[in-house]
């Protein structure tokens, strides 16, 4: 029998849990219903073999910051599909289910955090974003003579931090792309939500830098206690980070990564510009990890690229290529500084990509010209050298989050 793919009813959610649970490796607490307040059950695909759930996808409706501009974003989530039914073409059929919801919704993106950096790509989504995992001793979280003074931090309590750090996110939102809009649900039941399963960590414990209107900078971070032979050498885990200023930026970090008995601060998520690289007296002694952080799909190639700033004039006809099929063909894009036109054209492409690559570039981090060396897609040098200087951004994409 086919698998039908639709979206699952109220009745349904604990099944959709267990699935994902059973893929993802988690078993779920009873009756939490907090992902109830933040997934639109109208919005999942999920699969049914004779009845019964055997995979599941949703999308969160986002407001996602793009370069100068903020767009609706289906933002993809919960993707899993059982065990006994992989490499069936399960997540082909609710990927098209997925992606036709978000046309359905007008959202001119899609994006996600993908498990592995092989499975999106033929499916249009580009890596539009990278991160870093940074693992820093406290013995060496000495800052650069060339940092700030940092600014001093205070520790508050859950209740201050719900009123007074949203502000300061959505003011570094409207510059960041890759910044997402926290609903208050958003960020009661997942940012500053304290899980039960965290185990031997601590609750979160939240610290601000006073700025002039409220805080400057702000952390939320567990600790994890241990000893060896009678000397503190616990870790401290950062769940969130962020500054608005220089001194906040040296503050936050600095108060947060050198505690007493603490061996490790780790902190997952970090953007390739943080300022902890340029702050710390000795950059080695940071040990990172990069990866692929943010996948995004362009859903309506106009509306998207009209949507966005430019950083530089570009007048180019690119020739895409959808693996799904959908949004191939030319399109005539005019941009500079002051406004973006975009539309289908019949004119022959002097640049001819995937959309993969074209989706990977537009949230500021084009690599238009390596894409050439590299052979994944053709152009002539002067409209690909014109297409790095327009597609890039400061700062680079950072989505702070994994949904
Ligand atoms: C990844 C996962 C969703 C794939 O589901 P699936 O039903 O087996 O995928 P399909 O059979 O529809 O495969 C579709 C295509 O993706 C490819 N693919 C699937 N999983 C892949 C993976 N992990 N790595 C690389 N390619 C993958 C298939 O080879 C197939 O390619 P093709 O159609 O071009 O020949 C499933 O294995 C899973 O649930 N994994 C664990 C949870 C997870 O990683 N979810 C993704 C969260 S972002």
């Amino acid at each position: 029998m086919a698998t039908e793919i639709r979206a699952v009813r109220p009745d349904e959610f604990e099944e959709f849990r267990r699935t994902m649970g059973v893929v993802f490796g988690f078993d779920p607490p009873d009756g939490n219903n907090r992902v109830l307040r933040l997934l639109p059950l109208d919005r999942t695909r999920c699969g049914f073999d004779d009845g019964r759930m055997i995979s599941t996808s949703g999308a969160y409706s986002l407001e996602m910051t793009v370069p100068g501009s903020r767009v609706a974003c289906g933002g993809t989530t919960a993707v899993v599909v059982a065990p006994t039914h992989r490499r069936q073409g399960v997540l082909r059929a609710m990927m098209r289910a997925h992606l036709d919801d978000v046309k359905e919704h007008g959202e001119p993106i899609a994006a996600l955090w993908a498990s592995d950096s092989a499975i999106y790509g033929r499916f249009g989504y580009g890596c539009a974003s990278i991160c870093h995992d940074i693992e820093i001793e406290p013995d060496h979280a000495r800052l650069s003579r060339l940092a700030p003074p940092p600014e001093p931090a205070r520790m508050i309590d859950r209740a201050e931090a719900l009123e007074i750090v949203p502000p300061l996110y959505d003011r570094l939102r409207m510059e960041i792309p890759g910044f997402f809009a926290r609903s208050p649900h958003w960020w009661e039941d997942r940012s500053f939500w304290d899980s039960e399963s965290t185990g031997s960590t601590t609750n979160l414990r939240y610290a601000v830098v006073d700025g002039e209107d409220g805080p400057s900078g702000f952390a939320s971070f567990r600790t994890k206690a241990h000893w060896d032979e009678g000397h503190g050498s616990g870790k401290v885990i950062i769940q969130d980070l962020f500054a608005a200023t220089p001194e906040a930026w040296a503050g936050i970090w600095s108060m947060v990564a050198s505690q007493d008995l603490v061996a490790r601060v780790e902190s997952g998520l970090r953007p390739s510009w943080d300022p902890i690289f340029d702050l710390l007296a000795g950059t080695r002694r940071a040990l990172t990890f990069r990866y692929d952080a943010l996948w995004v799909r362009l859903m309506d190639v106009p509306a998207a690229l009209t949507a966005r700033s430019y950083s530089a004039p570009v007048d180019v006809v690119v020739g895409v290529e959808d693996p799904l099929g959908d949004l191939s063909g030319s399109y005539l894009l005019q941009a500079d500084r002051a406004g973006a036109e975009c539309a289908p054209t019949t004119r022959d492409p002097s640049v001819v990509l995937d959309l993969e690559d074209l989706s990977a570039a537009y949230m500021g981090r084009p690599r238009f010209r390596r894409w050439a060396r590299a052979g994944r897609l053709s152009g002539a040098p002067e409209a690909l050298t014109a297409m790095d200087a327009a597609f890039a951004w400061d700062p680079e994409p950072w989505c702070p989050e994994l949904f």
